[in-house]
């Protein structure tokens, strides 16, 4: 894992940034970081992992939603506040460097903030199949059981199990580190 890399909020970072050609390997996925580097998307907040260069590693991006917990017990009426993951991609050439455990545990951090403030009920995402046993190893559990075909699974993690990883809320929001 490289040494002095920073976590900088996107949107606000005037540092150098090499966005450009930006791969991580699923179409779908790379469409989707230009759009946010397009600025398409006003409630989210994107976070970068970049070098002194300013070549971005990764990237991942956030929101506040709410969401049915159906599957959970919860009332069917019912939707809950949740901190919700839009997109986690590292570039190719970085990937299986702990790269994208580290941007998920910041947006762990996050909602542990979030929630210090305006209580939340958990994370909440949406994963490529193919990725989602990467979320379930860290905690992340199916909101229902996967069924042949399906090109997403949809993972929650409540704000107990957050607390019980270890992690802090953030103190400085300026200094995301
Ligand atoms: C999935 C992804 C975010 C993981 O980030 P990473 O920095 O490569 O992962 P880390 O080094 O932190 O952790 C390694 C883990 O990622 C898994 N992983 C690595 N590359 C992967 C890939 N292309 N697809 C799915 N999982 C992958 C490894 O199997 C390993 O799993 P385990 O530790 O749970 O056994 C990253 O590989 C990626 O951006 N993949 C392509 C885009 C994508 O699938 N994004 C997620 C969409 S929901």
């Amino acid at each position: 894992m490289e040494d002095n890399l920073q976590l900088v909020d996107l949107y606000s970072w005037i540092g150098p940034i090499e966005s450009l050609n930006f791969d991580c390997g699923v179409v779908k996925i790379n469409n989707e970081v230009r759009k946010l580097f397009n600025k398409e998307y006003e409630d989210r907040r994107v976070l970068g992992l970049v070098n002194q260069l300013g070549n971005l590693f990764g990237l991942i991006a956030f929101s506040l939603g709410t969401t049915s917990l159906i599957q959970k017990g919860e009332h069917p009426l019912e939707r809950y506040p949740v901190l919700s993951v839009d997109l986690l991609a590292i570039q190719k050439k970085y990937q299986n460097q702990s790269y994208g455990s580290r941007l998920l545990a910041s947006v762990l951090k996050m909602a542990l903030t979030v929630n210090c403030l305006v209580p939340i009920k958990g994370i909440y995402l949406e994963a490529l199949a193919e990725a989602s046993e990467f979320y379930e190893n860290r905690g992340f559990q199916e909101l229902h059981p996967f069924i042949p075909g399906m090109k997403f699974q949809k993972l929650f993690m409540n704000i107990a199990s957050v607390e019980k990883l270890g992690l802090y809320p953030y103190f400085d929001i300026f200094n995301l580190d």
